[in-house]
């Protein structure tokens, strides 16, 4: 087999369960390297346990998951940081009593990432100059736009080719989900691919290059950014009545 670095992410015909319930079922998708992609669906559908079963974090029962041609099966959740693979999670898990720059400082405990560490520093810093402003502040006291910030930064610092995000703009400020799906963009112009979970689905698919449409631990849809926008299914079930008719 050649060129696995070019294949970037490929999932194929994985199925996931809790106990007897099954939450995903013949999923197969690929994030290919220096795309956005965005996974769209409702509650429940299985984004989540999609997002775990990539980070090593829950044990698929069956299908395989390509990281650069390597089976991710046999990768431990503590080596998949190593591979270059790295997750900001749902409710986004930060050590909310230490500062800000010792969350983003512990990023970088990944052999691939101390020895960039100041670099990443200053990288996540330029992306969010507000981080550098608060970075001896306790994290608790950071707003929940910040706060997501500080995630996306910690997650930054683990120097990834592939970031998973899960809903980072949920309950957060208007105005910072545009700061943090625009950083995305530019984290994105750097190199990194991007699959990104995310409610805000206008938004999203202008942003993305492809989306996938996950229903009931299924995929049911898929195409650019552009086609899902347009697609009338998307529209009824994720833009809403008013966009039916746009
Ligand atoms: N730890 C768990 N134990 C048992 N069932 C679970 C567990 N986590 C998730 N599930 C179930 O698996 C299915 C998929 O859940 P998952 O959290 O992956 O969905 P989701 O698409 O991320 O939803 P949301 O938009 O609410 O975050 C749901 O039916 C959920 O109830
Ligand atoms: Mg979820």
């Amino acid at each position: 087999m050649t060129g696995g670095a070019a294949r970037g992410l490929e999932i194929l015909d994985l199925e996931a369960a809790y106990g007897d319930a099954r939450a995903l079922s013949g999923v197969t998708l690929s994030v290919g390297p220096g795309e956005i992609v965005a996974l769209l669906g409702p509650n429940g559908a299985g984004k989540t346990t999609l997002l775990k079963s990539i980070a090593g974090l829950l044990r698929p029962r069956a299908g395989t998951i390509r990281w650069e041609g390597e089976d991710l099966s046999a990768v431990g959740a503590h080596l998949i940081v190593e591979r270059g693979l790295a997750m900001v999670p749902e409710g986004r898990r930060l050590f909310v009593s230490m500062t800000v720059e010792e969350n983003l400082e512990l990023g970088a405990f990944a052999a691939r990432a101390r020895d960039a560490r100041r670099a990443s520093l200053e990288r996540v810093y330029a992306l969010f100059p507000a981080l550098r402003e608060r970075r001896r502040a306790i994290v608790r006291a950071l707003s929940g736009g910040q706060q997501q910030m500080v995630a996306v930064g910690r997650a930054l610092m683990t120097n990834p080719r592939l970031l998973m995000l899960d809903e980072p703009s949920l309950g957060i400020a208007p105005r910072l989900v545009t700061s943090i799906l625009e950083a995305l963009v530019e984290i994105n112009r750097g190199g990194v691919a991007v699959f990104l979970v995310e409610q805000n689905v206008q938004a999203a698919l202008t942003l993305a290059h492809r989306g996938y449409v996950l229903e009931s631990g299924r995929i049911v849809g898929e195409g650019t950014g552009a086609e899902l926008l347009h697609d009338s299914h998307v529209r009824r079930a994720y833009l809403g009545p008013l966009a039916v008719r746009a």
